[in-house]
């Protein structure tokens, strides 16, 4: 009997614990999906309502300001040179095959089946153009930002081509993309087979070593019809928050030091630096924003395009279908490119709205 009462006592107390487990789990699951699912859908809104947000991250007038003072003009025939950070599945290619294909004010010299065009001035047939399409991957596969300005390699090829040291002004570009996308997108490229192993990820004048930088798989193999449980469970992976790396000056943070041991200390200082950087381009495109994005271009450069990016840089591939959790998973450990990209949507918006005033204002 006494047996019997202890084991429906314990039943009764192991009902309400199930019961107490499952409330946490439910509730555990909707703080997920508050933070991770309803905040990008807030900071989408927030883009729409034309940037307008309640968070200060940087001091509108101030930039307007300082923009007003050092307005963009870049002198097609003189020292002027566009150099593109082409951060993967961000529409760059498009962007590059138009710079050097559909841009008439300064024709590059295009040759049938040919992927590289001449875009050399022409008067000293100097590059004005330091891209994929046209003076190729001299820094290296997809060099990022620390490869090209910190360590130097556009100014070192660029004299080298030219034969001797010599002073330029660079206009430097890029392309950013909402984040979950973007990583959905270089997930479904590497399981087609893509891997960018060439990239030599110079920091700190030389190429990371594979202990700088361990792959997330066998390099003779490849990576090819990964799975994405697999893609998202290696702590190396470049994919996450690969924007605010490819923008940020990896010396500051000890270069790949963060992949091995996150830190909070270091994530921030990589993101005030993307964050600066961004700033100071003449130029960065929206992937969502083709429209703006051109208009932004083209009357930053005074250049113009002979048709519409938006209607060419349709994405070819279609939807992956994820679970609600792993979309929370892959929005969470591409937080720092979240920050970013919210940041330049807010200023995209700021420069796009100043040049349409300034644009009217001309008129
Ligand atoms: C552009 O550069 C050339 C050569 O240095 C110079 O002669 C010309 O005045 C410059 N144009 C403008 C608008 O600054
Ligand atoms: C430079 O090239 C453009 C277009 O190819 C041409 O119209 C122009 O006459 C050239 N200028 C000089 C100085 O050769
Ligand atoms: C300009 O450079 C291209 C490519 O390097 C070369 O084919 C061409 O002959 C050069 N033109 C002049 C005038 O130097
Ligand atoms: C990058 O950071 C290093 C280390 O602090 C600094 O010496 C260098 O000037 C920085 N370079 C650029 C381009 O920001
Ligand atoms: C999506 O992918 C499948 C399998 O690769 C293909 O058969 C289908 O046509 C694609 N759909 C679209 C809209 O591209």
């Amino acid at each position: 009997m006494k047996k019997i009462g202890m084991c429906s006592l314990r039943g009764w107390k192991g009902v309400l614990g199930r019961k107490l487990f499952v409330f946490a789990t439910i509730l555990f699951a909707a703080s997920i999906v508050y933070f991770y699912i309803d905040f990008p859908l807030r900071v989408t809104n927030r883009v729409l309502n034309n940037g307008i947000g309640e968070d200060d991250f940087y001091n509108y007038e101030d930039t307007s300001q300082k923009e007003n003072e050092k307005a963009i003009s870049f002198n097609k025939s003189s020292n002027d040179v566009i150099v593109f950070v082409h951060i993967q599945k961000t529409a760059g290619t498009t962007f590059e095959k138009f710079l050097v294909r559909y841009q008439q004010s300064l024709p590059c010299k295009c040759q049938a089946h040919k992927k590289r065009c001449n875009c050399g001035r022409n008067a000293s047939n100097e590059t004005w153009l330091f891209s994929r399409y046209s003076t190729g991957w001299v820094c290296g596969l997809h060099a990022d930002f620390t490869e090209l300005v910190v360590n130097s390699c556009v100014q070192r090829v660029l004299d080298k081509q030219a034969g001797h040291k010599k002073r330029r002004n660079y206009f430097y570009t890029t392309f950013l993309r909402n984040p979950t996308d973007r990583f959905i997108s270089e997930f479904r490229h590497v399981q087609r087979g893509a891997t960018w192993i060439s990239s030599k990820h110079v920091c700190n004048g030389k190429p990371a070593s594979v202990n700088d930088l361990p792959t997330c798989f066998d390099p003779r193999i490849g990576w090819e019809g990964v799975s994405l449980e697999e893609f998202i469970s290696c702590p190396y992976n470049l994919a996450f928050n690969r924007q605010t790396r490819m923008l940020s000056n990896l010396s500051l943070v000890g270069c790949y030091e963060h992949l091995k041991k996150p830190s909070y200390e270091q994530d921030k200082i990589m993101m005030e630096s993307a964050k600066e950087n961004l700033r100071n381009m003449a130029f960065f495109g929206i992937k969502e924003r083709m429209d703006d994005s051109q208009f932004y271009f083209e009357n930053t450069f005074g250049m113009k395009f002979s048709r519409k990016m938006s209607v060419w840089g349709k994405s070819k591939s279609n939807d992956t279908v994820l679970t609600d959790s792993q979309l929370a998973y892959i929005q969470n450990v591409n937080k720092l490119d979240w920050e970013l990209y919210e940041y330049a949507v807010q200023l995209f918006d700021e420069r796009v709205s100043h040049l349409r005033r300034k644009r009217r204002i001309r008129r």
